[in-house]
C-alpha cells in the first residue's frame, strides 16, 4: 500500500528574529488574555453543564484562563451511546479514508495550528517554547503520520495461501469502544491515545487530564477540523472516579489506552477484573505508568557527557517526564568533575514564566505536585544519609516553582532513589569504582519501575555487562545517551514491570492492540 512516507516533523529553532518566535509570542499573548470555555464533546454536540472548573497557568496560578465543563453520569452514558452510534459507520469506512483524516490532522498541527498548539501547551502546562515545539507540534505530528504507515504495514501482512485455499486476515476494530485516559505532561500523548485506536477503526471516549484542558481543547478543534466524524472521538471531563466507574460498567467497554500513575492503572485493572463478566469481549488493557529512570556511569565514561546528560535528562520539562532521569550512579573517580559541571550547568538555568524564552525551568504542574516535591526536598535536608547539594529552593507565591535540585545520598535505597517524584529533583549515589558490577545489580533491584535507563561507558565489556544485567530494568535502554528524548519512528517507547504493559507508543505493536483480527479461510 502506498501512503505518504512518514518523516519526522522538523523541529523549528525559535531563535531570536525567527518568524516562528514572533508568531508563538503573539499567540501566547492572545491566548493568555482570552477566556476559554471548554465543553464536553459528545457525538455532534458541544455540551455545557452547570458545573465548571477554572483553568490556571501553573506559573501564574491566580490568572484565570477560563473554564471547562464537568460531566455528570448521564453525560458519560450519552458519550458511550454516541460512540456506539458512530461505531458501525466508522469501522466500515475504508482505511484510506480514516488515514486521510489523521494525516489531515497532522498537517493542520504542522501548519496552521502549530503555534496554537504550542502556546496552549506553554500556558496551560508551563513549558518553554523549545519543549512545547518538541511535544505539542512535532511529536503529535509524528505519532499521526507514523501510525498511518504502521497501520498499512499491519494490513499488508497476510498469511500464506495456495491454489486450494486463500487465507486472509481482516483487522477488525474491537467490539465496543475504547477509553483513552491521558496525563498532563505531554500534549503528544493526548494526541496519540485517542487517535491510535480510532485510526484502527475504533471509537473512543477520551478523558484528558484536568491539568491539560487548555491544549486538549485545541487538539479537539484540530480533530474536528480534520474531519474526525461525530462520535468517533468524544471528550469528557469531570470526577475521574465517576467517569471511570460509568465507563467500566458498560458491556461495550472494549479497551483502555492509558498513560498516568501506576496506582490509577492498577485500580483500573482490578475494576476491569471485577466487572469481567459484564463485557462482551475481554478488554484490551494498554498502559504506560510510572518510572524511576536511571543514568549509570562507568569509570571509563566521559564525565562531561555524563553531567550534561544528567542535567538534560533530569531537568528538561521540569523533570515531569515519565522518562526523566531521577536516580544516577556515578563512580567515585569521576564524581568531583561531574559535580562541578552540574553546579555550573544548573547555575546557568533561568527559572520563570515560559513567555520569557530565556527561562529554561518553568513551573511544576500544580500545588499538589509542588507540595510533594517540597516535602521530599525538606526531608533530604534533614536526613543524615542525604544532602541537598544544588538547588533545594521553592516558591509558590506566584507560580509553582521548584529550583532544579540535586540530592546526594550515601544510601542507594534512600527514598528518593526509589520513589517517583515527577519533578526537577534528581538523586545521585556515588559508588566505589571497583563495585561496578555490584552497582549494576543495585540499579536493577532498587526500584519497581522499568521504563528508561542509560549506561555511559567507553569500555565495551562494561557496556555489554550493563546491557545484560539491566536487561529487565528498562524498556528503553540507552548506551552513551541520556535516558530521555525517544523519537517516534526511531525509538518506540514504553516499559514493563511497574512502568506499564510495554506496548510501545508509536509502533505497530501498539496499533495491533486496537485490532481484533479475523482470519478468513476460503477454499476453492
Ligand atoms: N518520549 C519521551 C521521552 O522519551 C517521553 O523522553
Amino acid at each position: 500500500f502506498q501512503v505518504p512516507p512518514a518523516v519526522n516533523e522538523p523541529i523549528k529553532s525559535y531563535a531570536p528574529g525567527t518568524p516562528e518566535r514572533e508568531e508563538v509570542l503573539l499567540m501566547y499573548k492572545d491566548m493568555y488574555n482570552t477566556k476559554v470555555d471548554v465543553p464536553l464533546y459528545i457525538g455532534s454536540e458541544e455540551v455545557r453543564t452547570k458545573n465548571t472548573a477554572t483553568i490556571h497557568p501553573p506559573h501564574d496560578h491566580k490568572h484565570n484562563l477560563g473554564v471547562y465543563h464537568l460531566a455528570e453520569k448521564k453525560h458519560i452514558n450519552k458519550a458511550i451511546d454516541a460512540a456506539m452510534d458512530a461505531r458501525h459507520k466508522w469501522a466500515k469506512l475504508p482505511w484510506e479514508q480514516r488515514a486521510a483524516v489523521f494525516l489531515k490532522a497532522a498537517d493542520l498541527i504542522a501548519g496552521p495550528y502549530r503555534q496554537k498548539m504550542n502556546a496552549s501547551t506553554m500556558i496551560g502546562q508551563s513549558k518553554n517554547v523549545f519543549q512545547a515545539e518538541i511535544d505539542s507540534a512535532c511529536e503529535i505530528v509524528d505519532f499521526l503520520r507514523f501510525n498511518v504507515e504502521y497501520m498499512t504495514q499491519i494490513y499488508e501482512e497476510q498469511p500464506e495461501s495456495d491454489e486450494k485455499a486463500w487465507n486472509r486476515v481482516e483487522h477488525r476494530p474491537l467490539e465496543g469502544f475504547v477509553y483513552a485516559i491521558t496525563p498532563f505532561n505531554f500534549t503528544a500523548i493526548a494526541g496519540n491515545l485517542p487517535s491510535a485506536p480510532a485510526l484502527m477503526g475504533n471509537v473512543t471516549i477520551w478523558k484528558p487530564s484536568a491539568s491539560q484542558m487548555f491544549s486538549a481543547k485545541v487538539l479537539m478543534d484540530v480533530f474536528q477540523e480534520a474531519g474526525v466524524p461525530d462520535g468517533v472521538i468524544n471528550m469528557v471531563m469531570g470526577d475521574p472516579a465517576m467517569i471511570t466507574d460509568t465507563i467500566l460498567d458498560s458491556p461495550d467497554f472494549a479497551g483502555v489506552h492509558f498513560t498516568g500513575s501506576t496506582d490509577v492503572f492498577k485500580g483500573l485493572w482490578s475494576k476491569i477484573g471485577q466487572n469481567i463478566d459484564k463485557y462482551k469481549t475481554y478488554p484490551r488493557i494498554v498502559g504506560e505508568t510510572g518510572g524511576k529512570d536511571f543514568i549509570m556511569a562507568h569509570p571509563s565514561a566521559n564525565a562531561k557527557e555524563v553531567s550534561t546528560s544528567i542535567a538534560r535528562g533530569a531537568f528538561e520539562f521540569q523533570g515531569q517526564k515519565c522518562s526523566a532521569a531521577s536516580r544516577c550512579y556515578v563512580p567515585k573517580s569521576m564524581w568531583d568533575e561531574v559535580r562541578s559541571d552540574l553546579e555550573e550547568d544548573l547555575g546557568s538555568f533561568k527559572m520563570g514564566s515560559p513567555e520569557d524564552m530565556g527561562n529554561f525551568i518553568n513551573a511544576v504542574i500544580h500545588e499538589k505536585s509542588f507540595d510533594k516535591l517540597a516535602k521530599y526536598i525538606d526531608q533530604a535536608k534533614k536526613d543524615k544519609d542525604a544532602e541537598v547539594i544544588i538547588g533545594g529552593g521553592y516558591d509558590k507565591s506566584k507560580g509553582y516553582f521548584i529550583e532544579p535540585t540535586v540530592i546526594l545520598t550515601t544510601n542507594p535505597n534512600y527514598t528518593t532513589m526509589e520513589t517517583e517524584l515527577f519533578g526537577p529533583v534528581v538523586t545521585i549515589y556515588v559508588y566505589e569504582d571497583a563495585k561496578f558490577e555490584e552497582t549494576l545489580h543495585l540499579v536493577d533491584e532498587t526500584s519497581p519501575y522499568a521504563l528508561t535507563g542509560a549506561i555511559f561507558s567507553k569500555d565495551r565489556y562494561a557496556a555489554s555487562l550493563a546491557t545484560d544485567i539491566l536487561q529487565n530494568a528498562a524498556g528503553n535502554f540507552y548506551i552513551n545517551d541520556k535516558c530521555t528524548g525517544a523519537v517516534v519512528g526511531k525509538q518506540p517507547f514504553g516499559g514493563a514491570r511497574a512502568s506499564g504493559t510495554n506496548d510501545k507508543a508509536g509502533s505497530k505493536l501498539n496499533l495491533l492492540r486496537w485490532s481484533s483480527p479475523r482470519l478468513i479461510k476460503e477454499t476453492f
